[in-house]
């Protein structure tokens, strides 16, 4: 793993959007893996101002996002598919049909998870996978467990995302949604490059886990070691 320290947000913004357009320069037709959470919002805003600003073209580029909410339609604020479309997709030359996240509302979820993974491997398999690290060490939403799962998978969420969730959803525990699917382990580890953002002092704890000798399912991270090509940018600001 190569891990990058920077002084600032910005920097790790700018960075991150820099290999990002790396990928696209040197392979238009490339795959990108999107994620949400707050700490790639800058990234997002500086690929846009590349876009815009720099003629940094979308047009052949093919996205798959890492996890979508269950039972939450997409014109929802909080899906992540209006995230994704309020902080990025609106602001580049992307074609909509080359964009993808899990449909938390089909009629079988199941099946939609098996779909989700095949339509990845057609589109050749992801080139650059943009990860988070959630503070239990978390990615998508693989949370701590016993076990890697290794496909798109359907997760129950854990009773404290459900709390920590609900300020999104009019402080109402009903509305918020008790499921998601999420790219498995698998999933992610077949993405032929990995760059993974870290903000903030608080996430040190993850990031050690992350680090830690031991390869264990309770820090789901942990796993990346085995991957071959993983960016790591830390900023503790
Ligand atoms: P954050 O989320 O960027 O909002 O900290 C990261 C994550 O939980 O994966």
């Amino acid at each position: 793993m190569k891990i990058i320290e920077v002084d600032s947000y910005e920097k790790m913004s700018a960075l991150a959007a820099d290999v990002i357009a790396a990928q696209v320069i040197t392979k238009p037709h490339a795959v990108l893996g999107f994620a949400t959470g707050s700490t790639p919002i800058g990234t997002y805003v500086a690929l846009a101002k590349k876009c815009r600003e720099d003629g940094l073209d979308f047009s052949d580029i093919t996205t798959f996002n890492l996890d979508e909410y269950c039972a939450l339609e997409i014109s929802h604020p909080q899906s992540y598919y209006a995230f994704m479309w309020e902080n990025l997709f609106s602001h580049i030359n992307i074609k909509k049909e080359n964009v993808h996240l899990p449909n938390g509302m089909a009629a079988d979820i199941d099946k939609e998870c098996e779909n989700y993974e095949k339509m990845i491997e057609e589109a050749g398999g992801v080139d650059l996978q943009l990860l988070g690290i959630g503070h239990n060490g978390h990615i998508g939403f693989n949370e701590p467990g016993d076990s890697f799962i290794s496909a798109t998978h359907r997760v129950d969420l854990t009773q404290r995302t459900i709390e920590a969730n609900c300020r999104f959803f009019e402080n109402d525990l009903n509305k918020v949604p008790k499921q998601a699917i999420t790219m498995g382990i698998g999933t992610i580890m077949k993405a032929k490059n990995i760059l993974m953002l870290i903000r903030g002092e608080d996430k040190l704890e993850a990031m050690k886990a992350m680090l830690a000798k031991e390869v264990h399912p309770s820090c789901q991270a942990s796993v990346l070691q085995y991957h071959p090509n993983v960016t790591v940018i830390y900023t503790a600001n």
